[in-house]
């Protein structure tokens, strides 16, 4: 039987490649493939004949199941082949796997195979396509009660209310100002979800709320964005089949994003500290760079808050900086300076970037700004950059891009992009051969791309020196 045996390896080993038409060509005409029962739903029990419905069932396989199976042993007799193996399972949708050992008998008749008697537990694939089929998909309806929840929170100050240490719910209900209704329940969720920890009757904040929520005023807090995103966000995205069939955007009454954010000092505000919550970890990751010390003066532009830049020069005590955003901005800023002592190494100048030329220095910073404009806008902020840089400057621009595939690892730009759509005006994302094409054409060389934090990428250009293009 070692040419059967050969054969039933290199079937497991087709079937795991997905060359299902090398895989099915051990099997005889009138081959019978039966697999036990507890998939019917699936359409992956019951007994096939013949190679071509054997073949579907094993494309069905990994279609739904993305099937791998490795073979463990091979234990040939006179006339079956029996094998051990594990196959391993994963649900597309949600990406939630598992694996369960098999046990198949073969049986060959004039050197095809003739039958395979699979034996395997059928509930690691039940669970895999329960969360896939059914239960992973009704959870994705429902995750926006889980923003709420946190955004609620936020709202209530429960997290700075504990700052101190726990306090009964009592307490805290009264602190926040909860109404007794729904007190209970609001408390225990957060608690349930490990966003707050109960014990004795008490709550209090768990290490990451801690870090993240409690504080207003400390960096990092996410809790501005969590506000924004809540309020704004959730509001614009309620209506993105509008969005989608008008291409207009849902935000700020129609006005222009910006416009309507910087008429009113309490949604500047609000959008600076969801800004400011956004980039946390990009902070950190800007801060970390090695490429400052080669710079005397950066700006930022479309600089918020000026959290990024402060942080930049709290790590980097060389360097001076200027944020460049609109004039209402100010406050927000000044505000920031303030808290990071950053007042006399940082000037804010308040412009509109599409018409002001950028304040001058040896590195221009743009951040999360591109992904907001169309094309035409991109190209004049990349030639402003230009202008604004001396002979060897550099221009940094971060944000999330999306790769030419547009597949798995564009998610998180798609989604952006579509946020552009529904709550801004610009966009769309865009990719690093694009943005490579505008900095060329702005006079850029050098372009760089890295991965930066989160699902930022830092892409870097260089104003070349006038001796360099002769
Ligand atoms: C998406 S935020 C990015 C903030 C910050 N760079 C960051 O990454 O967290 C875009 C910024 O561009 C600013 N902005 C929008 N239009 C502008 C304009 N015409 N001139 C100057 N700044 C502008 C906004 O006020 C806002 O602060």
């Amino acid at each position: 039987m070692a040419h059967e045996t050969d054969a039933v390896r290199e079937f497991y080993a087709a079937w795991g490649r997905g060359d299902l038409d090398a895989a099915v060509a051990v099997f005889g005409d009138e081959a019978v493939w039966s697999a036990p029962p507890g998939l019917e739903d699936a359409g992956l029990s019951g007994v096939v004949k013949g190679p071509g419905e054997i073949g579907a069932l094993l494309a069905r396989a990994r279609e739904v199941l993305d099937v791998r199976p490795e073979v463990d042993e091979t234990v040939a007799g006179d006339e079956q082949i029996v094998v051990f193996g594990t196959a391993a399972v994963r649900g597309a949708l949600t990406g939630t796997s598992g694996s369960a050992p098999f046990v198949d008998v073969w049986r060959f008749a004039d050197g095809r195979a003739v039958e395979v008697a699979g034996r395997h537990s059928t509930a690691p694939a039940r669970d895999v396509l329960a969360a896939d089929g059914g239960d992973g998909l009704r959870g994705l309806s429902t995750d926006f009660m889980l923003s709420q929840l946190l955004r609620s929170a936020v709202d209530l100050g429960v997290f700075p209310a504990l700052a101190d240490g726990p306090l009964p719910a009592a307490e805290l209900a009264a602190r926040t100002g909860l109404h007794p209704r729904g007190a209970a329940d609001f408390l225990d969720a957060l608690a349930a979800l490990g966003l707050l920890a109960r014990a004795d009757g008490r709550y209090g904040t768990t290490p990451v709320t801690a870090r993240y929520l409690a504080d207003p005023d400390a960096d990092p807090y996410l809790g501005g964005l969590f506000a924004y995103v809540g309020s704004h966000w959730y509001w614009s995205w309620g209506r993105l089949p509008e969005a989608l069939r008008t291409g207009e955007s849902q935000s700020y009454g129609g006005a222009a994003p910006y416009d309507a954010i910087h008429a009113d000092p309490g949604v500047t505000e609000g959008f600076q500290r969801a800004m400011a919550g956004a980039s946390t970890a990009l902070r950190a990751a800007l801060a970390g760079l090695d490429l400052w010390r080669g710079f005397a003066t950066v700006t930022d532009v479309g600089c918020a808050d000026g959290a990024l830049l402060s942080r930049v020069l709290t790590a980097h005590p060389h360097l001076a900086g200027t944020g460049f955003d609109l004039p209402t901005a100010e406050p927000g800023f000044d505000r920031t300076v303030a808290r990071y002592g950053t007042a006399g190494r940082l000037r804010f100048a308040g412009g509109d970037f599409r018409t002001d030329p950028f304040p001058a220095a040896d590195a221009v910073l743009l951040a999360h700004v591109l992904i907001d404009w169309d094309e035409d806008v991109r190209r004049l902020l990349l030639a402003r950059a230009f202008d604004a840089l001396p002979e060897g400057g550099t221009v940094l621009v971060v944000d999330t891009l999306v790769e030419d595939a547009r597949d798995a690892a564009s998610a998180a730009g798609l989604l952006v992009s579509l946020h552009m759509l529904v709550d801004q005006r610009g966009g769309p994302s865009y990719t690093a051969g694009e943005v490579t094409g505008w900095l060329r054409d702005a006079g850029f060389d050098g372009v760089e791309v890295r991965a930066l934090s989160g699902f930022d990428r830092l892409v870097t250009a260089t104003k070349p020196k006038r001796n360099d293009s002769v």
